[in-house]
C-alpha cells in the first residue's frame, strides 16, 4: 500500500510551511497518571505519531515521560513526533503567554512544540488556580484581555522558533474569523468537537479554504453510550466493510478531510483505532447523511472543560 492510499499515514499541511500534521492524532485527556504513561506509550507503538496535551489536563510530565521512553525503545525521533500543548484559559495575559509555554515544555521534556493552541477563546482570572470562581460558584472571567492580544504573544513564540505553528480550539467560526483577519500568523489548526453529530460543516469548508486543518475531538462520540459507536447505520457500515463502528468513524473523520483526536485507553483499542483504511464512497454519504445534531461537551460556550471532573 502506498503511504497516499493508506489514511493511516495521511499527512495534512500546515499553512504556515513548517511542516506536516499526521491526521490520525492522540489525546491524552487522561485523568489517572498510571494510565496516561500507559496509555500513551501504547499509541505511540501501535503507530500514533501525533500526541495532544494541555497544560490542563495536569498530565503532561506523564507524557513527556511515556514519549521519552517509547521513544527510545522505538528508535523513534522527536522529528518524527507531532506534539501539541494548549495555553490555559487562566494564562491569557500576554505576559504569562511565555512562562505558561515554557512550563509546558519543560514538563513535556520537548526542546520545541509543534503545535501551541489556545485551548479556548475565554480568559479566566490569571492566577494559579485553573478554575477560579466566585463565592456563588462561578468562574472569574478576565475582562483585561482580548483574544487578540493573546494571539500576539502566540505570534513572537512563532517567531522565536519556539514553537512551529500555533491555532485555536473550541473556537466558532464567528470568533474565528476576526482573529483570522487581524493575524500576522495565520492560524494553522483550529481544533474543536466534531463527529456525525456535529460534522461542524460551515467551519471546515471555511478551514479547507484557508488551507487551516480542523482538528476533530471526540471523532468517537467520546465514547457515550447511547450514542455513535451503537449507531444503526455506522454499525451496519462496519459489518459491511469487515471493520469495527470506532474504525468506520475515524475513518470518516479523515476521509472528509480533518485531523482528529482520540483517546484508546487500552492497547488493544490503540491498535484497533489506528488500523484503519478508506470507506467506499457510498459509506461516507450514509454517514454524510445521519441527521441526529448532539454537542457532548459545552466548553465552547463557558469556557468550562466539559469532560474534565472539577476537583472543588
Ligand atoms: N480542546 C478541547 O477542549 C478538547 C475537549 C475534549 C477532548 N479534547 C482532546 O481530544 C481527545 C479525544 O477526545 P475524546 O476522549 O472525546 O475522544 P474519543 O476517542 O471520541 O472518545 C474516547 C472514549 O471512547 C472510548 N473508545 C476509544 N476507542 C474505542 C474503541 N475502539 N471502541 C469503543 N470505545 C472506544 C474510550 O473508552 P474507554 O475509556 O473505555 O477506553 C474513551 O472513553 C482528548 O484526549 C483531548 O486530547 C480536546
Amino acid at each position: 500500500m502506498t503511504e497516499s492510499s493508506d489514511i493511516r499515514l495521511k499527512r495534512m499541511p500546515l499553512n504556515n510551511g513548517s511542516g506536516h500534521i499526521p491526521a490520525l492524532g492522540f489525546g491524552t485527556l487522561i485523568p489517572d497518571a498510571a494510565e496516561t504513561i500507559t496509555a500513551t506509550r501504547d499509541a505511540l507503538e501501535a503507530g500514533f505519531r501525533h500526541f495532544d496535551g494541555a497544560e490542563r489536563y495536569r498530565n503532561e510530565r506523564e507524557v513527556g515521560e511515556a514519549l521519552q521512553a517509547g521513544m527510545a525503545v522505538g528508535g523513534i525521533a522527536r522529528e518524527d513526533i507531532f506534539v501539541t500543548t494548549k495555553l490555559w484559559n487562566t494564562n491569557h495575559r500576554p505576559e504569562r503567554v511565555e512562562p505558561a509555554f515554557e512550563a509546558s515544555l519543560d514538563r513535556l521534556r520537548i526542546k520545541y512544540l509543534d503545535l501551541y493552541l489556545i485551548h479556548t477563546p475565554f480568559a479566566f482570572q490569571p492566577g494559579d488556580e485553573q478554575d477560579p470562581r466566585d463565592q456563588n460558584g462561578n468562574v472569574i472571567y478576565d475582562k483585561g484581555v482580548t483574544l487578540l492580544d493573546t494571539w500576539r504573544a502566540l505570534e513572537s513564540l512563532v517567531d522565536r522558533g519556539r514553537c512551529r505553528a500555533i491555532g485555536l480550539s473550541d473556537i466558532t467560526l464567528n470568533d474565528l474569523l476576526p482573529i483570522y483577519e487581524s493575524a500576522r500568523i495565520k492560524p494553522a489548526v483550529v481544533q474543536v468537537e466534531s463527529h456525525p453529530y456535529l460534522p461542524e460543516t460551515e467551519l471546515l469548508e471555511f478551514c479547507k479554504k484557508k488551507g487551516v486543518v480542523l482538528l476533530a475531538f471526540a471523532p468517537l462520540g467520546h465514547g457515550m453510550k447511547p450514542g455513535l459507536l451503537e449507531d444503526p447505520v455506522i454499525s451496519a457500515i462496519a459489518a459491511r466493510v469487515g471493520k469495527t463502528p470506532a474504525q468506520v468513524l475515524l475513518a470518516w473523520a479523515v476521509q472528509r478531510g480533518t485531523a482528529l483526536l482520540t483517546t484508546p485507553r487500552t492497547a488493544a483499542r490503540a491498535r484497533e483505532n489506528f488500523d484503519i483504511s478508506a470507506l467506499p464512497e457510498d459509506a461516507l454519504n450514509e454517514i454524510n447523511r445521519i441527521e441526529t445534531r448532539q454537542r457532548l461537551n459545552p466548553v465552547v460556550t463557558t469556557g468550562v472543560p466539559g469532560f474534565i471532573a472539577r476537583v472543588s
